[in-house]
């Protein structure tokens, strides 16, 4: 990838994948904006990426779990002329909860992030990117999007939706300039599994991809022109065996094993 005079928005890139997103297209000499919550974090992640790349770095911290949330980070960037040309959808968040036991604030500020916020930035970069007959969308899934996942169901269901809208607006941007394509990330280190509250037996940890390898294959896929990806080898095998496998047996897999 040489993408020296392109800027890259990157969204949730206080850590885990987002971070390796925003090192990576920085490596590959583009501009890079970076938004998150923890502005502080943003702020250190910028200054290392400055000496280590020399690239500019601008910080917009927002909250995307917010109904104004993506609209501001619009206004902050592309709404105030600072072109966008790689926006990389990754911010994201699951509970580890039965559906019913979850607070409403809790289910609707992960559904406002992970598929109405991605949704808003997307539909707002996109529309000026076909402008333009040049643009990159890269949306993180997960792993989650091809199965029931019981004790995350809202967080599966939203995945899908995720991995489906990205894959029939790629078809509709055929021939316009722009690329969309889904990454689907199976179990990666990163702050998710704390965050999801996710108690890990040591077995499933051997299992983890680094962040860097998880974000190199999906910025890989994008500038392939890939419309969907699963991370890794063996979680592309296991997502190709559930085509086979009846959806009972595919949730009872998933509430066993998550
Ligand atoms: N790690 C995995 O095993 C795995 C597997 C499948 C899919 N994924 C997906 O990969 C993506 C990246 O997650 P990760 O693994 O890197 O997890 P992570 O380390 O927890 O990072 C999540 C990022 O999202 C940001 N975020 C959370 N809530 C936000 C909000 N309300 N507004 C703005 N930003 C917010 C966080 O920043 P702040 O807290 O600073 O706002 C953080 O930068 C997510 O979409 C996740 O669903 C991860």
């Amino acid at each position: 990838m040489d993408l020296r005079g392109r800027r890259a928005l990157v969204t949730g890139a206080s850590s885990g994948i987002g971070v390796s997103f925003a090192k990576q297209l920085a490596k590959s000499g583009a501009s890079i904006v970076l938004t998150a919550r923890r502005k502080e974090r943003l702020e250190a992640l910028a200054e290392q990426i400055r000496k280590e790349h020399g690239v500019t770095v601008e910080v917009v911290a927002c909250d995307l779990g917010k109904p104004d949330g993506a609209k501001a980070l619009w206004d902050a960037t592309e709404g105030k002329g600072t072109q966008i040309d790689v926006l990389i959808n990754n911010a994201g968040f699951g509970t580890k909860q039965p559906f019913v036991e979850q607070s409403w604030d809790k289910t609707f500020e992960e559904l406002q992030l992970n598929l109405v916020s991605l949704t808003e930035l997307t539909k707002r970069f996109s529309q000026v990117m076909v402008k333009r007959k040049s643009g990159h969308i890269l949306n993180v899934a997960s792993v989650g999007a091809y199965l029931p996942t019981p004790s995350m169901a809202s967080y599966g269901a939203g995945k899908a939706y995720v991995r489906n809208f990205t894959e029939g607006l790629a078809y509709e941007l055929s021939g316009t300039g722009v690329r969309a394509c889904c990454l689907c990330p199976g179990a990666t280190e990163s702050e998710f599994a704390d965050t999801a509250g996710l108690k890990l037996a040591s077995w499933k940890k051997l299992a983890y991809m680094s962040a860097d390898r998880c974000a190199s294959i999906g910025l890989s896929a994008l500038f392939r022109g890939r419309r969907n990806i699963v991370s890794g080898f063996w979680n592309s095998v296991g997502m190709f065996s559930l085509r086979f496998v009846p959806r009972p047996i595919a949730a009872w897999l998933a509430a066993t094993f998550l």
